[in-house]
């Protein structure tokens, strides 16, 4: 323990009036800018299929979809929101994260209360809780715009007969009316979704394109302008951080973190201005996130060789080959006490390894004795010891990753 007491009353006193931050949280990923640069056409497409609904008439569902980070959410809100000011009280609009309510009772019930009905969180029948729903728009006699955004996940949780049934819910209202907005970056969604229920959802489609480097620097600037102090950005960091998330898809999420992270960094440091270099260190502070991230999600077999390269790392065995890594990975197996998987299926693992970056395979001739992978890291020790700290079912083995 440490003799010398921490000035923490100093320390606060630092970050109370930031030198570089205006309102730092008008960088924060939730929040909605009233303008959004380069999606006017976006903008104005999903304001031109909604409009309908100010004259009475029931707009059409729309499917929205791109990449990640290309501003769906953003619009989608901005515009419904715009909406809502010139409708009056005729018109509503509910938004759900589908990621986070990911059952077909949890949708509905949200659908439920925000059209006045009490739903418990659990306990009645999913189909109870469709008819509240229904009694409850019926009532308010309005139309109501459902945003069920990263709607993938419904139907990857088996949530989809929620679709199903709002798809259809119009067949049974007569003063109220609904309309779906669906959102999704994942590309091939519609391919899973029953034929019925595709046509009803993609009545009109808006495509987000990811953006150039260029649309992510006005943006940025945008954004900079009312989040920072004038002058604390060094002049070439906005055009890095584009540049970085440009190369990544055309992500403004990653854009917008590069920059947030970047300036946090120099704040720390006690420094007066956002420099380049800070963006560096934000981006390999992102990176170790994705790739601890990634680690985690990967199932027990990917974790075991993967486990089993990093002992052999950490041996220090000069080269690493896929005959190594094997031998390595069986007593890994045995000291857990689970089956292994075939010499084939290691080698596919360490192909798949290799092609999410997280290490590198170089084919090697061994002259007359063939050919084998010299196999290195890709990703820092620390990184795949975080990631597979948490999987409990590496036991001690975990003690011995850790030394
Ligand atoms: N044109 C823009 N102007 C200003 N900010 C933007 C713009 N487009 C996106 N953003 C910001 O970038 C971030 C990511 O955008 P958004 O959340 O809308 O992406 P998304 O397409 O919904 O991604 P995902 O598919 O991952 O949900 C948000 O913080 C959003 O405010
Ligand atoms: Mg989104």
């Amino acid at each position: 323990m440490s003799k010398v007491a921490v000035n923490l009353g100093a320390l606060f006193d630092r970050f109370k009036v930031s030198r570089i931050f205006k309102r730092r949280e008008l960088l924060l990923p939730d929040y909605v800018p009233s303008y959004l640069p380069h999606r006017d056409q976006q903008i104005y497409r999903l304001g031109l299929v909604l409009a309908p609904v100010l004259s009475g008439s029931r707009p059409s569902n729309v499917f929205i979809y791109g990449l990640t980070g290309t501003g769906k959410t953003a619009v989608t809100k901005y515009v419904l929101r715009e909406l809502e000011k010139k409708a009056g009280s005729k018109v509503r609009y509910v938004y759900i994260n589908c990621r986070h309510t990911d059952t077909s009772y949890r949708v509905i019930a949200e659908l439920a209360q925000a059209v006045g009905q009490r739903v418990p969180f659990t306990g009645l029948s999913t189909s109870e809780v469709f008819r509240r729903f229904i009694t409850g728009l019926e009532r308010k006699q309005r139309f109501l715009l459902v945003v069920l955004d990263e709607i993938d996940y419904l139907v990857k949780k088996k949530g989809d007969d929620v679709l199903y049934f709002l798809t259809r819910i119009n067949d049974q209202l007569s003063v109220s009316k609904v309309s779906i907005i669906g959102i999704t970056n994942d590309l091939r969604f519609m391919d899973f979704l029953d034929a019925r229920v595709r046509s009803s959802l993609g009545e009109e489609e808006l495509v987000f394109p990811p953006y150039t480097s260029r649309e992510l620097e006005d943006i940025l600037k945008m954004r900079a302008e009312q989040a920072f102090h004038p002058g604390v950005l060094e002049e070439e960091v906005i055009p890095l951080c584009a540049a970085i998330a440009a190369r990544q898809n055309g992500d403004c999420r990653l854009a917008l973190d590069l920059l947030l992270k970047a300036a946090d960094i120099a704040e720390r440091l006690g420094e007066v201005k956002v420099r380049t270099e800070h963006v560096r260190m934000a981006q390999k502070e992102i990176e170790k996130n994705l790739a601890i991230d990634l680690i985690k999600s990967m199932p027990l077999h990917v974790k075991l060789v993967l486990a089993a390269i990093l002992i052999l790392h950490k041996k220090k065995v000069k080269v690493i080959t896929t005959g190594g890594i094997y031998d390595q990975y069986t007593k890994l197996v045995q000291r857990i006490g689970v089956e292994p998987v075939t010499q084939r299926r290691v080698s596919d693992i360490i192909n798949e390894l290799d092609m999410l970056g997280v290490i590198n395979a170089q084919v090697v001739s061994l002259g007359r004795y063939g050919r084998t992978k010299r196999i290195k890291l890709s990703v820092s020790e620390s990184s795949i010891k975080e990631g597979l700290k948490e999987d409990l079912t590496l036991g001690d083995l975990w003690i011995e990753l850790a030394s």
